[in-house]
């Protein structure tokens, strides 16, 4: 029943995106394509100023730490280097009955009780064979034709989007899509230490789309083969990672919970065991969201030790190492990683202020408690009545706010239902001319959260707005 209520709730989410114009399913027109999405006008609103806090907050609040914007194109030795090419990959297996390809890890957690799946997780994620024994038991069945011991044996795939570099057939180079911005930072490290005279310690961000042919995309927005990533990579000196991953954990949850408002209780630490760290890394804790559906990563955080530039070095055959002028000493820089996907942060931001109250009328109204720093349209300006002058004085109003705040006037339907369809798109504040307004210049001033309307002047609405937002 809970599970029921919460992919219920997901559901209703989905719908107010579409309804609203959040997110639409992508090449809709033409049957859709699978797990792709199209931001809308409201949507692409929440993106640019999460983007916009992000940066604000990694980059321009912080001495230590620059921004980037690397190709998303690179040379394909970056992943030889990197280890993707061997390493970043899912175990899958298909029905060769029904031909539907399963990803077997995931298969396999949805049907076996927590303590059976982590004794088979970590060695299936190694070999994925491993998985092959349990599923030719004919314990589980092909989740889309029933039939059962129809499945291939499990194996490895590359998660990597292959591309062509170059118009012509023979001359064109094999490439890649990036699955992670990380690795354009890291072939920048010299570059960005030597031009802009940084010292370590020191980090460079970068906000920019990744791409991963994701075998089990899923849930909405949660985990899509294109996305966006902002992360960060902070160079400093061998020795000194603990202190900073410690101090880059509470720096991200800090964000998460003072500049963007979220619920404490929806967002928890988990760390990664010995045998779940990746290859590289030394230490990882995921700040992880409770979706409708469950507790999901949300941002990870990795120690990545001085592995990727030590590759790079090797593989390039150039100097990576940084020279530190004052101690005469020179090193590969030790990577503290802070890796957040942009869009699994919208879907947690909307799953946070979604509410469905119920009101004393007894009717329900659907609204985004939004933190207005995130709110797409900040504030609502409504004549009462479409004519005697109220439209004429509402969007003057409307003209003086909106230079400072991305604003919406609106004169369509009765104010009732105007304050719902804001109220959906988490609009703190209305602002409702009426004949009043024109006898003594006052307006009325609706706060979204709890409904309070407030008479004030119309000079006085600036000031206002400005202590609030
Ligand atoms: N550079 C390290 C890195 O990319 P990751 O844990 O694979 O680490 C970082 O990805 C973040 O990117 C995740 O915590 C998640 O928020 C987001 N992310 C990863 N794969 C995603 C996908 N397929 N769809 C949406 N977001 C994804």
């Amino acid at each position: 029943m809970a599970k029921e209520k919460e992919e219920g709730s997901l559901k209703q989410l989905v719908a107010l995106s579409k309804r609203r114009g959040f997110v639409f399913p992508g090449s809709e027109i033409y049957g859709g394509l699978s797990n792709t999405f199209d931001y809308g006008p409201y949507g692409i609103e929440i993106l640019n100023n999460l983007k916009k806090l992000w940066w604000e907050y990694f980059v321009h609040r912080r001495d230590d730490v620059v921004g980037l914007d690397s190709s998303i194109l690179l040379n394909p030795m970056v992943w030889e280097a990197s280890g993707h090419v061997s390493n970043f990959s899912d175990p899958l297996m298909d029905c060769k009955s029904c031909k539907t390809r399963i990803r077997v890890d995931h298969f396999l957690e949805e049907r076996m009780t927590p303590e059976e799946f982590e004794k088979y997780k970590n060695i299936g994620l190694k070999d994925p064979t491993e998985f092959t024994f349990l599923i030719k038991t004919g314990k589980y069945p092909c989740p889309n034709c029933g039939n059962v011991g129809t499945f291939t044996e499990a194996r490895n795939f590359n998660l990597m989007f292959k591309t062509s570099h170059g118009a012509s057939e023979e001359g064109s180079l094999d490439i890649y899509l990036r699955p992670e911005t990380a690795q354009g930072i890291f072939l920048n490290f010299k570059n960005i230490y030597t031009a802009c005279r940084k010292k370590i310690p020191f980090g460079v961000a970068q906000i920019g789309k990744s791409f991963r042919n994701e075998i089990m995309a899923r849930q909405f927005v949660f985990r899509t083969r294109e996305f966006e990533q902002m992360e960060m990579e902070f160079f400093c000196e061998p020795g000194s990672q603990k202190e900073w991953f410690i101090f880059w954990v509470d720096y991200c949850m800090n964000w998460l919970t003072d500049t963007l408002g979220l619920k404490k209780e929806n967002l928890r630490i988990r760390e990664h065991a010995k045998e779940e760290l990746s290859f590289y890394s030394e230490a990882t804790s995921d700040i992880e969201y409770k979706f409708p559906w469950g507790w999901g990563e949300l941002w990870g955080v990795a120690s990545r030790t001085d592995y990727d530039m030590s590759q790079h070095e090797k593989f390039s055959g150039q100097d990576l190492k940084y020279h530190d002028q004052v101690k005469g000493t020179k090193y590969i820089p030790y990577v503290i990683e802070p890796a957040l996907g942009l869009n699994r942060l919208f879907l947690a931001v909307m799953s946070d202020a979604y509410e469905e109250e119920k009101l004393d009328d007894g009717e329900t109204r659907t609204v985004l408690h939004l933190a207005p720093r995130i709110s797409p349209v900040k504030i609502a300006v409504f004549p009462l009545m479409k004519k005697d002058g109220l439209d004429m004085k509402a969007k003057v109003i409307f003209e003086s706010l909106r230079f400072h705040w991305y604003s919406d006037y609106d004169d369509s339907a009765a104010i009732g239902k105007r304050y719902r369809r804001h109220d959906e798109l988490g609009t703190p504040f209305c602002v409702t001319v009426d004949y009043d307004t024109l006898k003594d210049n006052t307006v009325t001033v609706r706060e979204r959260d709890k409904m309070t309307q407030i008479r004030m002047e119309i000079g006085e609405l600036k000031p206002f707005f400005l202590d609030k937002m």
